[in-house]
């Protein structure tokens, strides 16, 4: 039994010895549900509404952050009578964010959401997630709004860059890795945003239409993964509406999904500005976060006076506090509160660079002209501002990294976010990296300003590598799949002029690429983080073979999309907090694709993109047979993974259902990321969650009786072998 048990009244009244012998190992779940249940009951409703409303820790209106707490995206003042420990949040889905630099400090910038997603790797997730919270608890903070897995649905969504892909079993398990990383080290992760949040633009109105089915077995799969795997203490509701109701006052989603289907335990916190009236705490909210941005505080005072007349919300009251106080317990944050110390920059450039590295994706690389050749002796590069650094991406999640960003052009003119809406660039210089490698070339730099100029300059060089940027940022999505700023006309320029042209993008997400078959070589790299300028350059000179696939489908044209005009473009004028004009409606229709996202869309057209989910090239080759897949109540496939090329690499081995008794489909059901020596080969197990393959009826989730055939692919479109089972027919849901 656990030390605090013994304590005669139990919170408070726990003595620092007690809580010593206790250390930083968190409490069990069922330990964490009694023990918050007595602090709750020893509660008076003027301190359970308190832990119930938090506002934006930084100076904003009238706004005073309390002396000693670090500025952040929220603060929600503890319960010192009661040991409860205040509530210290920042933005962390990329590492902890910088907020503009108000705080002064740097943190290590991961690389973007897609690249972390391209590493298809739980391991290293968890070890992203570790390493941010170890640097959240340095600086002061115990929560971390991190854990963005909205899935893709549309590319030129703005935080596309932050979210990890287009599928929902890869974005829960990754998504899920990460909380646990996170949690691993007594922070609180939260993920969101809850839920279908694809797209940026009147982000607190526009309202995605959906059916039942169709959500489930998409965007909501991919969060009761993440859910199951890492047991986040927190979730964060959504700004828009789903199906007519603000996703933050949403009962059937919240009360009835999240908390009674899947039993989920920890709290609902509101997006920051997304609460419009008190009820939203019988709909389903547990927190309303940085309360300034809301219209009015609703879960204050309000609240409060609610709880003290009516015994509807008195007892919500405290259900929702019993919650927060049940993930303080499961996290063990009040057994190790945050502790300021310094940040060890090296050892988190360490791990942004390996996961830089190992989220690259080959997309194209003829004749082998990529390893770099050591004897290249003229090499130029041109754009993206590789002499100086490399992109981040814009909004909440931006992070700085020592000594703040090398380079950053305003975006925004004025107001109070315009500091997180700055372009800015790591201090990780590509161009230095690469003349590091090749020191016997001369290596020359020209901005790519001009496309005749780059031409000119490209035919004087042996090679030349083209730094290629899309920048995205939060509340603005793009317009197309474009490079901005002319850079499409600047590349296909430079290739004209040399057949070396290797382009290497720093993307938010996927783009059309019109110059792509006259180029040599093409190095997705993404947003890369701390360390992406030499992370890029060890992929390009070999030192690192690249093992990145992609987490999303990039199309041909926007034409292939599900809906080809951006819903909104038209009527909406973009802007940051999207609240658009008073009574301004936008209806999305998310039924047109329903869970068919991504690369489920394009099998379904039968459409050919440039290039598909799941696809990447490395400098070695790989062999993927002997597909077995076992039915049953736990199906499982196995297969075995061969390196028959020269050099050490790493495969992804992915498992893809392409029909059932229903009729063909494409779905992902099992990956497993394997590092393989020359010649080297491994069986490979992998098990297979029966909610991909089912479908979501009236009655749940349903197997349909009959032959499930499966296919072994290189990608979501290059599938190479197929095994089949027969699955008896199965209904479940939650029903307790
Ligand atoms: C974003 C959230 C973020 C919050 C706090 C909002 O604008 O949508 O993702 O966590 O701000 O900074």
């Amino acid at each position: 039994m656990r030390s605090w048990l013994c304590c005669a009244a139990w919170l408070a009244a726990c003595s620092t010895q007690a809580m010593a012998q206790v250390g930083n190992v968190p409490l069990s779940a069922g330990d964490a549900d009694k023990r918050a249940a007595a602090t709750e009951r020893a509660m008076t409703n003027d301190e359970r509404v308190t832990l119930l409303n938090g506002i934006l820790a930084m100076p904003y209106g009238d706004t005073k952050v309390p002396e000693g707490v670090p500025f952040g995206a929220g603060y929600i003042p503890g319960i010192a009578r009661l040991n409860i420990p205040a509530l210290t949040e920042t933005d962390a889905s990329l590492g902890v964010s910088y907020i503009g630099g108000m705080r002064g400090d740097g943190a290590t910038a991961l690389p973007s959401g897609l690249a972390m997603g391209s590493t298809w790797s739980p391991q290293l997730m968890r070890e992203g997630g570790a390493l941010i919270a170890g640097e959240a608890h340095a600086k002061g903070f115990n929560v971390l709004l991190a854990g963005g897995i909205n899935l893709v649905r549309d590319p030129r969504g703005g935080r596309a860059f932050e979210y990890l892909g287009e599928d929902p079993l890869h974005s829960g398990l990754l998504g899920g890795a990460a909380v646990a990383g996170i949690q691993s080290r007594n922070v609180i992760s939260k993920i969101k945003h809850f839920v279908l949040t694809p797209t940026e633009i009147g982000r607190q109105f526009h309202n995605g239409i959906i059916n039942e089915g169709a959500l489930r077995m998409s965007d909501l799969l991919a969060f009761e993964i993440a859910i199951e795997e890492g047991q986040p203490g927190s979730i964060m509701c959504a700004y828009n509406k789903v199906n007519g109701a603000q996703a933050c006052g949403n009962d059937p989603l919240l009360n009835g999904v999240l908390k009674k289907d899947w039993g989920y335990k920890g709290w609902v916190m509101s997006d920051w500005g997304s609460v419009r009236a008190t009820d939203f705490a019988l709909k389903g909210l547990d927190q309303q976060s940085g309360s300034q941005l809301d219209a009015a505080v609703h879960f204050g005072k309000p609240l409060l006076d609610a709880a003290n007349q009516d015994k509807r919300y008195r007892d919500k009251v405290s259900d929702m506090s019993r919650r927060i106080l049940r993930s303080i317990y499961a996290v063990g944050i009040d057994q190790n509160p945050p502790r300021k110390a310094p940040i060890d920059f090296t050892a988190g450039a360490a791990v942004a660079q390996e996961i830089a590295e190992k989220g690259m994706v080959l997309l194209k690389n003829q004749n082998n002209v990529l390893p770099l050749a050591a004897s290249a002796k003229k090499i130029l590069v041109i754009g993206g501002y590789a002499d100086a650094g490399v992109l981040s991406g814009a909004g909440s999640s931006q992070v700085q990294g020592e000594g703040g960003p090398v380079v950053s052009l305003p975006t925004m003119a004025e107001g109070p976010f315009a500091p997180i809406m700055a372009q800015n660039y790591h201090r990780s210089s590509p161009l230095q990296a690469i003349r590091a490698r090749a020191p016997q070339a001369e290596v020359t730099f020209r901005d790519g300003r001009y496309p005749a100029e780059a031409a000119i300059a490209a035919k004087n060089a042996d090679l030349v590598i083209v730094f290629a940027t899309q920048w995205m940022s939060e509340g603005l999505d793009v317009p197309d799949l474009s490079l901005p700023t002319g850079q499409d006309e600047v590349v296909a320029a430079v290739a004209k002029a040399n057949p070396n042209t290797v382009v290497v993008l720093q993307t938010g997400g996927p783009v059309a690429m019109p110059w792509q078959g006259d180029v040599a070589a093409i190095l997705e790299a993404w947003y890369p983080g701390a360390r992406g300028g030499e992370g890029i350059a060890a992929v390009l000179f070999g030192d690192v073979n690249p093992s990145g696939r992609l987490p999303v489908t990039f199309p041909a044209s926007v034409a292939q999309l599900p809906r080809p005009g951006l819903p909104g473009a038209e009527t909406i004028e973009p802007n940051f907090q999207g609240y658009g004009k008073p009574g301004q409606t936008l209806d999305i229709d998310y039924n047109i694709e329903g869970a068919d996202v991504g690369y489920r869309w394009f099998a379904r057209k039968g459409a050919k993109p440039l290039y598909p989910f799941g696809y990447g090239l490395s400098y070695t080759s790989f062999e993927r047979s002997g597909l077995a897949v076992t039915g049953g109540k736990t199906p499982s496939a196995s297969f075995t993974l061969r390196n028959t090329g020269a050099r050490d690499g790493a495969d992804i081995g992915q498992v893809y259902l392409v029909e059932t008794p229903l009729g063909k489909t494409r779905r992902l059901v099992g990956f497993s990321r394997i590092d393989l020596k020359p010649g080297e080969a491994r069986r490979v197990e992998v098990a297979i969650d029966p909610r991909v393959l089912a479908d979501w009826t009236s009655k749940g989730w349903k197997i349909a009786g009959g032959t499930y055939r499966f296919a072994l692919g290189a990608s979501a479109d290059d599938l190479i072998e197929e095994a089949q089972v027969q699955l008896t027919e199965r209904t479940w849901n939650y029903a307790k």
